[in-house]
């Protein structure tokens, strides 16, 4: 089953919030809803939330009541930017609208595939409303092979009998299907080697403990869970082969944002000579920023910090205050290698990324 997916002329996904108590489908009739979902981590996860925008603003296209191209792409517009708006960090938002607007408007990457009776402006709203969510079911769908694609690359770095510290979750609830690091465990899984995962819990929000743990115990993959700040003990102990997590953003000189904790992990990994390997689509690469510190970071809720109990107890006094920095950068050099779907990218990437991305003209 794919974590977001069109059906009936509605969006459908996994709400990530239920899980691993109960396995929930949520159905999405409008851009609004979709945008509400991304903020609140109904769908979660960089590709994930392409996709889920992407189609999001196919909702929006049905929504439309325009009765031209240029007032349907004016809709789309405004649209698009209340789904932006929704979380800033993964780059993979702004991209997958950015791919369907393309589309739809007047100068489309490809000649559309519709009988056309002129211009883009004699094109009518119902022609771009059918090449709008064919765009998105195309980013769906490439989503789901570049994971496959990542993994088969990845893979080849793990060796038979590896103990790995993941992070977050980046299986195949974070992208359609899959996974990137973890749909790169997967697939070393599924080739027969064998592999120990040690889970980061990843606080706040808990997406390790919550949903890593969950896929893994689905594929039948041995792991243990861990908080946060045992990474360095394990790390130190010896025990751990490789880190692997996946990226919300790539600057153009390898910089990594990914969930808060990554820096910290990937710093006792590299004072230990352990090899970090971030997985990512090109999608995630944003070769417009020169270095992490241009990457917009997302500061969410205290109350995602202050709500946690312990034995239904709330931890911190009434009145306590927090902060809540969603994601971190993890500079480059700390960085031994960026899977992608075009393969294994390698210092000094800076020069090595660009030779990786591949863009539609
Ligand atoms: O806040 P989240 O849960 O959306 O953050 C997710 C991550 O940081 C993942 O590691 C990242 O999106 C890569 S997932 C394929």
């Amino acid at each position: 089953m794919r974590t977001v997916f069109w059906e009936s002329d509605t969006l459908k996904m996994v709400d990530q919030r239920r899980l691993p108590g109960s396995l929930e489908i949520v159905t999405l009739r409008t851009h609004v809803e979709v945008a509400e979902a991304i903020r609140d981590m109904t769908v979660r996860g960089a590709p994930a939330i392409g996709a889920a925008a992407a189609f999001g603003l196919a909702l929006a296209a049905n929504e439309s009541k325009a009765q031209s191209a240029a007032a349907f792409l004016s809709d789309l517009d405004t649209a698009a930017r209340t789904l932006k708006a929704s979380r800033p960090t993964a780059v993979n938002l702004a991209w997958a609208i950015e791919r369907v607007l393309r589309v739809v408007g007047p100068n489309p990457p490809f000649p559309p595939s519709l009988p056309g009776k002129g211009g883009w402006g004699d094109r009518s709203v119902d022609d771009l409303r059918v090449l709008a969510l064919a765009e998105a079911q195309r980013i769906a769908d490439e989503d789901v092979e570049s994971n496959k694609r990542m993994g088969r690359h990845g893979a080849a770095l793990i060796d038979d009998g590896d103990t790995i510290i993941h992070h977050c979750n980046t299986g195949a609830l974070a992208v359609v299907d899959w996974g990137t690091a973890l749909g790169v465990v997967r697939t070393a899984h599924e080739q027969g080697k064998r592999v120990h995962v040690l889970v980061d819990e990843t606080r706040p929000r808990l997406q390790g403990a919550r949903l890593t743990a969950w896929e893994l115990q689905q594929y039948g993959i041995p792991y243990e869970i861990i908080s946060d700040n045992m990474a360095g003990y394990f790390l130190r102990a010896g025990q751990v082969q490789k880190v692997f997590f996946g990226a919300d953003r790539i600057a153009a000189n390898g910089d990594v944002a990914n969930k808060i904790g990554t820096y910290m992990l990937a710093l006792a990994a590299h004072d230990n000579n352990v090899p970090v390997y971030s997985v990512a689509p090109t999608s995630s690469i944003d070769l417009s920023l020169r270095d992490g510190s241009q990457i917009p970071i997302e500061e969410r809720d205290p109350d995602e910090v202050l709500g946690l109990q312990f034995h239904g107890e709330r931890i911190a006094p009434q009145g306590a205050k927090a902060r809540n920095p969603a994601f971190d950068v993890t500079p480059n050099r700390l960085i031994t290698a960026i899977v992608t779907e075009n393969g294994i990218v390698r210092p000094p990437f800076d020069v090595n990324l660009p030779k990786f991305v591949i863009r539609n003209p």
